[in-house]
């Protein structure tokens, strides 16, 4: 299999191994910059050249667009779609993982349990908006946010209603969420490849803090899931069309939560805290689903 992966930066862990994994299950590999490829649209005609020269004969594509690259990457994505190489996470499917809102609805719509969640955008709905949801404690996310930045902890419903008015003076976009609190500062990653999850870490806050994130000093170890959070895993992965993704869950009373599904998935991680050859099972997957497709 030839395999291309689009990503800006060929150093990064995450990019470093799947190009190791696809050179040892011996394919050739090779990373593309997204921002490097640019793009012929003619009608039924697509080309696409790198560094003047043409991309061609590519059987599969692995997409690691960063947040701040989405527009262009997901383009560059479509127009190898459109050439006929195969992908495991097409462009319409990053584009509904990134959405938050989007994903929230389309995973609830099937029936996938998460942290109830509300919304709105003019301020002199904000006390009834809040009545939606209950009671605090809140969890108010900036929808910009990532690593835990930008999740916070509301008590009282003055907390919640100053913070909604401080965020909504800076015209940031945000939701606001039940609190979990029985799942005391962990949540879970699932690793979904192909509709199994090979790999899974348990991800737990520092001592005062209900954020797990890792670069909030949260810590990773090895978990067992259960086949109800794996099952869970995979259908969210199924609902947004993802063949590799990161299904973040939290642990609640009425059972698996879904948090978030990252179409970029970090390896580093997952691979450290469990000893899985992740990068490996992504390459393997791919060159299976590749050869069916093509
Ligand atoms: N509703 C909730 N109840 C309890 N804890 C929560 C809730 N939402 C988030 N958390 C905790 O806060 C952490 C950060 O939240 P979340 O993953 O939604 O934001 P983020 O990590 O900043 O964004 P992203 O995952 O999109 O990069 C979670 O990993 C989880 O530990
Ligand atoms: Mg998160």
């Amino acid at each position: 299999m030839k395999l291309a992966i689009l990503s800006r930066n060929s150093k990064l862990y995450s990019t470093r191994r799947l190009v190791e994994a696809a050179r040892e299950h011996g394919h050739s590999a090779r990373v593309l910059d997204p921002l490097r490829c640019y793009m012929r649209i003619a009608s039924g005609s697509f080309q696409m050249h790198y560094m003047g020269k043409p991309i061609k004969g590519y059987d599969a594509v692995i997409p690691r667009i960063g947040s701040s690259v989405t527009r262009y990457g997901t383009a560059v994505l479509r127009q190898f779609e459109m050439m006929g190489t195969y992908t495991p996470n097409p462009s319409d499917a990053i584009l509904r993982a990134r959405d938050k809102l989007r994903a929230h609805q389309l995973l609830a719509a099937q029936g996938i349990d998460l942290p109830i969640t509300v919304f709105g955008d003019n301020p002199d709905d904000t006390v009834d908006l809040l009545s939606m949801l209950g009671p605090p404690p809140h969890v108010i996310k900036l929808n910009e946010g990532a690593q835990g930045a930008g999740v916070m902890l509301t008590e009282k419903p003055s907390a919640s209603r100053s913070v909604i008015e401080a965020l909504r003076g800076l015209y940031a976009n945000f939701v606001v969420q039940e609190f979990i609190a029985e799942a005391q500062g962990a949540d879970l990653r699932c690793f979904v490849v192909g509709g199994k999850v090979i790999a899974s870490m348990r991800r737990q806050a520092p001592e005062g803090d209900f954020r797990s994130n890792l670069h909030r000093g949260g810590t990773a170890e090895p978990v067992e899931s259960t086949e109800e959070e794996r099952a869970v895993a995979v259908r969210a992965a199924q609902v947004l069309g993802l063949g590799v993704a990161g299904v973040d869950l939290i642990r609640s009373q009425r059972g698996p939560l879904v948090l978030e599904v990252n179409s970029t998935p970090g390896l580093e991680g997952i691979e450290g805290v469990g000893g899985v050859d992740v990068a490996g099972a992504v390459v393997e997957h791919i060159a299976e689903a590749a050869a069916c497709s093509g």
